[in-house]
């Protein structure tokens, strides 16, 4: 089975959980860039996202899947940004054809869980089967906390990747 794993990261904390499910199920790792390069700083990012994500604005991703038809299994990681889904990555869900394929969701956030992350990827991709989701503690960088996913935080957190997959059965 062809694996995807797809994930969009600011501070690092999304792309280690990638990289550890990678390790585990192996298959192509990408990263979602969008072809705008977003605000370095904090506060203005929290504006722009809220923006996007109350108006339905879809950033332009500069990432170009391709022979997307040949994937199968699709994981999914996000950070949670304002309780839901970084809108660059609901660009990714609407740009490609997920008809019969199944998604895996994967997700870090600062505290308060995936918020509507499940719903919205359901919601936007109803042809496809979605597992059930894996979400982890991450950064806060409100606090100044960028890279949590490190050292023994890591190791703890490669333990539940694979005690997850063998609850999904992948
Ligand atoms: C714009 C923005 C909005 C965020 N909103 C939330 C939130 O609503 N709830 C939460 O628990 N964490 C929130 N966070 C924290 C991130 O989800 C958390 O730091 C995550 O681990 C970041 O992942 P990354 O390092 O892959 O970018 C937010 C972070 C940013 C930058």
């Amino acid at each position: 089975m062809k694996t995807l794993i797809v994930y969009y990261s600011r501070t690092g904390n999304t792309q280690a959980v990638a990289e550890l499910i990678h390790a585990q199920v192996g298959g192509d790792l990408v990263a979602l860039e969008t072809q705008e390069s977003r605000p370095t700083n904090y506060r203005a990012e929290v504006d722009q996202n809220e923006r996007e994500q109350n108006r339905g604005i879809l950033p332009a991703l500069k990432t170009k899947i391709s022979d997307f038809e040949q994937y199968e299994r699709i994981l999914i990681g996000a950070p949670t940004w304002n309780m839901a889904l970084p809108q660059a990555v609901m660009t990714f869900l609407t740009t490609y054809d997920f008809n019969g394929k199944t998604i895996i969701p994967f997700n870090t956030h600062g505290g308060y869980g995936a918020g509507q992350m499940v719903d919205q990827i359901q919601d936007a991709v109803d042809s496809a089967t979605t597992l059930p989701i894996l979400s982890v503690t991450g950064g806060q960088e409100i606090n100044g906390q960028l890279l949590a996913i490190k050292g023994q935080t890591k190791e703890a957190v490669a333990k539940k990747v694979t005690a997850w997959l063998q609850k999904i059965g992948q």
